[in-house]
């Protein structure tokens, strides 16, 4: 495994790559890797010849009042978590290596945006395809490795990618789960123990809610009550910002569940708000 600081450095070793023969796998992360960026970078290495990872804090997707400056860092674990997934580069770049001069070019995708995270935080996701944009244009025609637990930031660049013609095929990948059904974020770290046990009410809520779905009921009103009174039960958990029954693809909301349904919701859990969604399959 080869550590590179900067893009020109990383092109090179692609481009050899490439003139090798060699394909080329992409698994773009903020660092502080937990076993579900492991499965990432294993998943792509078992399906390309070499793998880049990225490791970069993106100071474009965090609004001001944001945990930027604190977000958990560990570049030496990181770098050991990539080489035994199977990454042949890891890119660790410095903010002014990726934005040299201030940026003034954003990539936004509408309407996807707009709602659930878009709606929390509203600069968010043109941060995020812009910097993924950028990492798209680093590592060229590849496959790129995304997990479904950001399933909104899933579907924007899908999205973008085709709306822009990135040589690029996105896939998806299953949500990685402690034992009590959280989803692995490096944003846990931040749970005390009790809200760490509290937070498994989460993924409860789900798997009960497609339990429902599945017995029959396809009333989008009654599903999301069912979620967040099961959610108050806990009370470290706080009422959810959010409990969306969309449309898998388009992430229209549903009020009638049919097709293919993501159900995707956000709640604070003492200091850090955490992400979950489920996917269920109905007649439509
Ligand atoms: O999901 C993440 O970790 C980030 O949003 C990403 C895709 C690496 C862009 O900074």
């Amino acid at each position: 495994m080869e550590q590179t600081f900067t893009i020109a450095q990383t092109w090179e070793l692609l481009d050899q790559a490439r003139a090798d023969g060699r394909s080329v796998g992409l698994v773009p992360t903020m660092g502080f890797l937990h076993a579900g960026h492991a499965s990432l970078i294993e998943r792509s290495a078992a399906e390309n010849d070499i793998t880049l990872t990225t490791i970069f804090v993106n100071p474009l997707q965090f609004a001001a009042d944001e945990d930027l400056s604190d977000y958990p860092r560990d570049l030496e674990r990181d770098l050991a978590t990539c080489e035994a997934a199977g990454a042949s580069i890891v890119l660790t770049p410095t903010v002014d290596e990726m934005y040299p001069v201030p940026i003034v070019t954003k990539v936004t995708v509408d309407e996807l945006s707009e709602s659930m995270e878009g709606a929390q935080r509203p600069t968010h996701f043109a941060g995020v395809a812009t910097v993924v944009a950028k990492l798209f244009n680093i590592g060229g025609r590849c496959r790129a490795y995304f997990g479904e637990k950001d399933f909104q930031q899933l579907a924007i660049i899908r999205r973008m990618v085709i709306d822009l013609s990135f040589p690029v095929e996105v896939v998806g990948c299953p949500i990685v789960r402690e034992t009590n059904g959280l989803a692995m974020s490096s944003r846990n770290t931040y749970l005390s123990p009790d809200e760490f046990v509290a937070a498994g009410v989460l993924n409860r809520s789900l798997r009960s809610a497609v339990k429902l779905a599945e017995g029959g009921e396809t009333s989008a009103d009654i599903i999301r009550t069912h979620i967040v009174e099961m959610i108050a039960t806990e009370t470290l958990v706080s009422v959810p910002d959010y409990v969306s029954i969309v449309d898998a693809a388009t992430l229209a909301p549903l009020e009638t569940l049919a097709g293919e349904v993501r159900i995707i919701l956000a709640a604070q859990v003492g200091r850090p708000r955490l992400l979950d969604n489920i996917g269920v399959t109905l007649a439509s």
